[in-house]
């Protein structure tokens, strides 16, 4: 007979119960009150990483499949799990808060038992990082990372970072995912008649471009340039500081069809595709948020000073909270934005595909 389960063993409490050990109680050092607060509140921070990790593989092997049915279960659960991630992060932001109940004295009494270890060292919140798409590169002094002894990570981390990095990100996923958008097939185009023919070979993204150009206010006309690389990969006629905050990690392919899914989203068929796009742009937005929370209760709790891990602190986090966007290529797309009632009318073959099919009794 099965043996009857116990809370205790099910859930392992003699392991996470007794993972505690302030430094300051050990023996030799004078014990610091707060210092079970700050060890409690990193576990905390590190099971829920574990949790989002956990839904992010299940989100990345959906994208990996060569073919998703956008009107089946596979991208409604997607959207479900984002979801979860997003509501897990949104807790995370809240979290800053109870550790704000301790004060820099407080944290001092102890914090000098830490260096070099800090949470710049957190393996899951990097491989979190890498699953949604920042790689190495793009890191804020991505030197530090390697700085082992001074708070960087150990070369076994390290590598685990790497290897992370080198299979496909969310990012380069949804790329892919968004490519392969069947909605301008010609098939779904016959009946449609375009109003401009050039300048690109893209008959509604013309119409759409012309539209977009005469809303433009005098001090905004160069966004057209902007449009023109961004969704047509043309090189840009901007320095590279002046393109940088828009300069894409999504093809001119892939953009296009998000934002053809940001126009048309009422229709029933985008719903879910539309959802997933702006869930991207939630979690991007509450790591952002996060990542600023922290920043503010660091320069409360240490001001200027180094941090423990040997960064410039509160410097080296205002970089990483400005460097560290994934998804701005999808937030910048309201920049491109039309108003409604200046939709060009889709083609009749093409609403007809991103309609339900109707029903047995509808025929
Ligand atoms: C007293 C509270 C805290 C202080 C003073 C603090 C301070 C710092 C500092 C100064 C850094 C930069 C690295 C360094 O030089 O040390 C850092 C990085 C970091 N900390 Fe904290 N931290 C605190 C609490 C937390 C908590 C509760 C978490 C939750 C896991 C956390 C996660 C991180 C992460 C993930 C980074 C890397 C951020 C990035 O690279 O964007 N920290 N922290």
């Amino acid at each position: 007979m099965q043996k009857a389960m116990y809370y205790r063993d099910y859930l392992q409490l003699d392991k996470i119960l007794t993972a505690q050990a302030p430094e300051s109680c050990q023996p030799g050092n004078e014990p610091a009150h707060d210092e079970m607060l700050f060890i409690i509140i990193h576990q905390a921070y590190e099971l829920w990483f574990k949790q989002i990790l956990f839904e992010l593989d299940y989100v990345c092997g959906v994208f990996n499949k060569p073919a998703i049915d956008d009107n089946a279960e596979d991208l409604n659960l997607v959207r479900h799990r984002l979801n979860r991630i997003i509501r897990i992060l949104e807790l995370l932001n809240q979290q800053v808060g109870i550790l704000e109940t301790m004060t820099p004295l407080d944290f001092l009494e102890f914090r000098n038992l830490l260096t070099p270890s800090s949470g710049f060292q957190s393996l899951q919140f990097r491989l979190l990082e890498a699953r949604l798409g920042l790689q190495m590169d793009e890191r804020h002094q991505k030197d530090y990372y390697k700085r082992t002894n001074e708070g960087g990570f150990d070369q076994p981390d390290y590598s685990t970072i790497n290897k992370t990095e080198a299979t496909p990100a969310l990012l380069q996923l949804v790329n892919n995912w968004l490519e392969r958008m069947p909605f301008f097939d010609p098939a779904f185009w016959n009946d449609y008649t375009p109003k401009n023919t050039s300048p690109t070979p893209y008959f509604f993204w013309n119409d759409y471009r012309s539209i977009y150009q005469s809303g433009l206010t005098e001090r905004e006309t160069s966004r057209i340039d902007d449009f023109d690389a961004v969704f047509f990969g043309k090189p840009s006629t901007h320095t590279a500081a002046q393109t940088a905050p828009i300069a894409p990690a999504f093809s001119a392919e892939a953009m296009r069809a998000a934002l053809f899914i940001m126009l048309y989203r009422d229709f029933p068929m985008f719903q879910a595709s539309y959802q997933v796009l702006d869930s991207l742009i939630e979690i991007d937005h509450l790591m952002a948020n996060w990542r600023h929370k922290h920043l503010v209760m660091v320069r409360r709790m240490i001001g200027m000073r180094v941090g423990t891990g040997n960064t410039s602190g509160a410097g080296y986090l205002e970089g990483a909270l400005s460097k560290h966007y994934v998804f701005r290529d999808l937030s910048s797309l309201s920049t491109f934005l039309i108003e409604r009632k200046k939709l060009p009318r889709l083609p009749v073959a093409l609403i007809r595909k991103l309609s339900y099919p109707p029903t047995a009794a509808e025929g």
